[in-house]
């Protein structure tokens, strides 16, 4: 990697416009863009999602979609560095998934971000999980904090931990309301180190206020240097070769 951030790298975003339920027009991707760039961002993966009934967010036509964002970026002077990857559904099909299929950070076949909604861990879980791990990639649970089974048994965790698997935390979730569990189990897992790093998820202009001011209860509650390792430091080690 030649270039080293030193912002912010947000490292779950829907900002791609009009590919998934993220941001659906160029201004709306653009205005999120420079929120992102007025609370500190230099740099953003695109994690759109990955799921069955839009087969057109894949390896090669993601890149694409990241060139042609950053263009507009560039062309609107808005200095935020766009970087492909995506967010996977995990579900009982990834045991079949090959390597060449797999959209990783940087599509570079190292970090892999996934989502999981579950009331209970299914059974498909751990198959899934060490299928993506035998193909040398290292896993990354997306908002544990947003599950119910993990809300029900927050110590989850120190199952997934056993897995190997790295958690990202939501930053909208440390700025919901203190009495909501999505709050109470993100502030948790901060306070016991559990995150590898935080991500904003954003979707679009209305909710990315809410998530920057989850951003700011994350500093008020871990610390600004806990914060820098969870949004710079630990995201510069999924860029890689990422970046020419
Ligand atoms: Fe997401």
């Amino acid at each position: 990697m030649d270039e080293v951030a030193t912002g912010r790298i947000d490292v779950h975003s829907h900002l791609l416009p009009g590919i998934d339920d993220g941001c659906q027009s160029l201004e709306d991707s653009l205005a999120c863009a420079r929120l992102l760039v007025e609370a500190g961002y230099t740099h953003s993966f695109c994690t759109p999602h990955i799921w069955p009934n839009l087969p057109e967010n894949n390896v090669v036509n993601i890149p694409k979609r990241v060139a042609a964002l950053q263009s507009e970026l560039d062309r609107a002077a808005i200095s935020l560095r766009l970087i492909p990857g995506g967010e996977i559904n995990l579900r009982p099909e990834t045991v079949r998934v090959g390597i060449d299929e797999v959209v990783t950070y940087g599509m570079s076949r190292k970090h892999v971000l996934f989502d999981l909604w579950a009331d209970k861990i299914p059974p498909f879980f751990e198959p899934a999980v060490r299928h993506l791990q035998s193909m040398g990639l290292t896993a990354i649970l997306a908002h544990p904090e947003r599950m119910r089974a993990v809300q029900d048994d927050p110590s989850t965790a120190d199952y997934f931990q056993e897995l190997g698997l790295l958690l990202q935390g939501n930053l909208q979730c440390l700025g919901d309301p203190p009495t909501t569990q999505t709050r109470q189990v993100a502030e948790q897992f901060l306070a016991e180190d559990r995150y590898f790093m935080l991500g904003s998820d954003l979707h679009n202009l209305t909710s990315l206020p809410l998530r920057l001011k989850g951003l700011r209860r994350a500093i008020e509650a871990a610390g600004e240097e806990k914060v820098w390792q969870l949004t710079r430091d630990h995201p510069r080690q999924l860029m890689h070769e990422a970046l020419p």
